[in-house]
């Protein structure tokens, strides 16, 4: 059932596989998704069939395209369950390829017990149909950019010879990401805690940023509270998703309805420029 539908944002309240098996082959630019680990949350119960979600989203996914799967293991008697990396080995059984392990680390993460160490990062599997058709890669200054360096290399010879080269001034970051998360942090939208379980949004942001260009298509078949969504909202591109529970539904559309309601009218912006001028670590102005 279709439950929001506006500025190129849909949900639909509906499991997973029935939801993507209603979408066309190789259609999808890049799914962007948090699916339940082990029995860590309850979602009031609800199940989904991981392998068939594998083969659908092979299916739907364009060539080029890119599935991006966050995810932990849950601790049972002791010891982590395993479950992300043989979900990484099926997605590659099914033909993708594992393209990057990406890793989400927390600054604040809630203490944990017993003799381990404080469980502090989570999986961002990054899994693409052959070779990535889009990479906006994040850059950072370097710090002796642009100063001549001078370079060690060796020839044929074997002999040590040395080069002066100019230092990059900006360099790709590496792939472990670190968000501080928590009201505030996650998200500002408060409506959005009322989900037991929520993606940083500057987790969203990067990784759109990053494998899709404006106009494109992303989905998420777990939607949540609506992430996902509103992130594509900001930055300009389609969004289709779906969320088997009902509560969770109504948290998404109150949740994208204050960005595509009130706000977008109160400032008077399109998606990009509100983009440009309130970006994600600076309050809004509600
Ligand atoms: C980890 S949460 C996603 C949270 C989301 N990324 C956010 O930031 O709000 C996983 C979601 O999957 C939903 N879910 C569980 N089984 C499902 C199924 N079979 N089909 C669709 N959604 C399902 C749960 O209700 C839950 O909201």
């Amino acid at each position: 059932m279709l439950k929001y539908n506006r500025n190129d944002i849909t949900l639909h309240l509906q499991d997973c596989v029935e939801w993507m098996q209603s979408l066309d082959d190789e259609s999808v630019d890049m799914t962007l998704t948090s699916p339940p680990y082990d029995n860590i949350r309850d979602y009031n119960g609800y199940r989904f069939d991981f392998e068939t979600t594998v083969k659908e989203l092979f299916r739907i996914t364009k060539n080029g395209g890119i599935v991006i799967w966050n995810v932990a293991d849950q601790t049972i008697h002791g010891s982590e369950t395993g479950t992300s990396m043989k979900q990484a080995l099926y997605f590659m059984q099914c033909g993708f390829k594992l393209h990057d392990t990406m890793i989400y680390l927390k600054k604040n993460p809630m203490p944990t017990g017993g003799k381990r160490y404080h469980q502090a990062w989570e999986y961002i599997f990054c899994f693409s149909k052959n070779t990535p058709k889009t990479f906006n890669p994040i850059m950072v200054e370097c710090k002796y950019g642009n100063l001549n360096a001078n370079q060690k290399y060796r020839g044929t010879d074997g002999k040590k010879n040395y080069k002066v080269t100019k230092r990059n001034s900006h360099s790709k970051v590496k792939n472990v990401f670190e968000y501080v998360i928590g009201g505030g942090h996650t998200t500002r939208d408060k409506i959005a805690f009322d989900h037991p379980a929520l993606m940083p949004e500057k987790l969203a942001e990067d990784q759109i940023k990053t494998w899709t260009n404006p106009g494109d298509l992303v989905i998420d078949p777990f939607a949540g509270s609506g992430t996902t969504a509103k992130m594509c909202l900001i930055h300009e591109r389609k969004f289709s998703g779906c969320e088997i529970s009902e509560e969770y539904c109504e948290i998404f559309s109150e949740r994208l309805s204050i960005y595509t309601n009130s706000l977008m009218e109160y400032l008077s912006m399109p998606p990009s420029k509100l983009a440009q001028e309130h970006p994600i670590d600076s309050p809004l102005p509600l």
